[in-house]
């Protein structure tokens, strides 16, 4: 157990957002639709079009057995339309291979299409409690600064920040699970990449980027 994690989940309880997937009862398939429409897409745009998508198509079933361009069609002004036919695929392999329910191991994930490392650690571990590190943009820039002293990460996920981020999981499966979520919460909400709110962090005070002067980053040139 590590002192971090008492904090970040206190706070995570008091401060995060009402979201419909990560309600207890959101289905798999409302985490897989939501995670493939935060990829490029801030929340507050994504709610309505998740609303109506899962309004629409609730089983990965009912999507597969629509043409792909109805797809993209929903897709609506999300941008990125690629996503909406990868989406598409992914349900069709769902249905195909997994007889309509999301698969919940990592390695099955994985392998259907349009799912990264990204995605298929998210549905793994909010749709299915598995055990995983799951290293979002928010997720590595809060890691990097709190153990790292250094203001972002590097482009791509090393092996060691990746082994880092998993022996700080939480030992059991779904205080991990939230602990994850509460990292990509305080990464958008408070540890923001131009302007991070410390005074209302609620691991401030043993944040090595903080104690170390808030250098900042030198790294190769990168997009935030
Ligand atoms: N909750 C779970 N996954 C999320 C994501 N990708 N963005 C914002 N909130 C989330």
């Amino acid at each position: 157990m590590s002192d971090l994690h008492e904090p970040v989940l206190g706070w995570y309880d008091a401060h995060a957002r009402d979201l419909p997937w990560r309600d207890p009862s959101a289905s798999a398939w409302s985490v897989t639709v939501s995670e493939f429409m935060l990829q490029q897409t801030p929340v507050a745009r994504v709610l309505p079009v998740h609303a109506a998508w899962l309004e629409r198509w609730p089983t990965p079933a009912a999507l597969a057995s629509e043409p792909a361009g109805e797809a993209v069609r929903a897709w609506g002004r999300l941008g990125y339309p690629r996503r909406a036919l990868r989406l598409h695929a992914a349900a069709v392999a769902i249905t195909e291979r997994h007889g309509g329910e999301v698969p919940a191991g990592y390695d099955d994930l994985r392998a259907l299409p349009g799912i990264g490392d990204y995605t298929a650690a998210a549905i793994a571990v909010f749709a299915h409690t598995r055990r995983h590190a799951v290293l979002d943009t928010n997720v590595r820039r809060v890691l990097t600064r709190l153990l790292g002293a250094r203001e972002l990460p590097p482009t791509a996920v090393t092996v060691g920040e990746r082994a880092r981020a998993t022996a700080l999981l939480p030992d059991e499966d779904a205080t991990a699970a939230t602990w994850s979520v509460a990292l990509m919460e305080l990464g958008a909400l408070v540890c923001t990449a131009a302007r991070p709110r410390c005074g209302e962090c609620p691991v401030a005070d043993a944040c090595a980027w903080r104690l170390a002067g808030y250098p900042a980053y030198d790294g190769p040139p990168r997009r935030v």
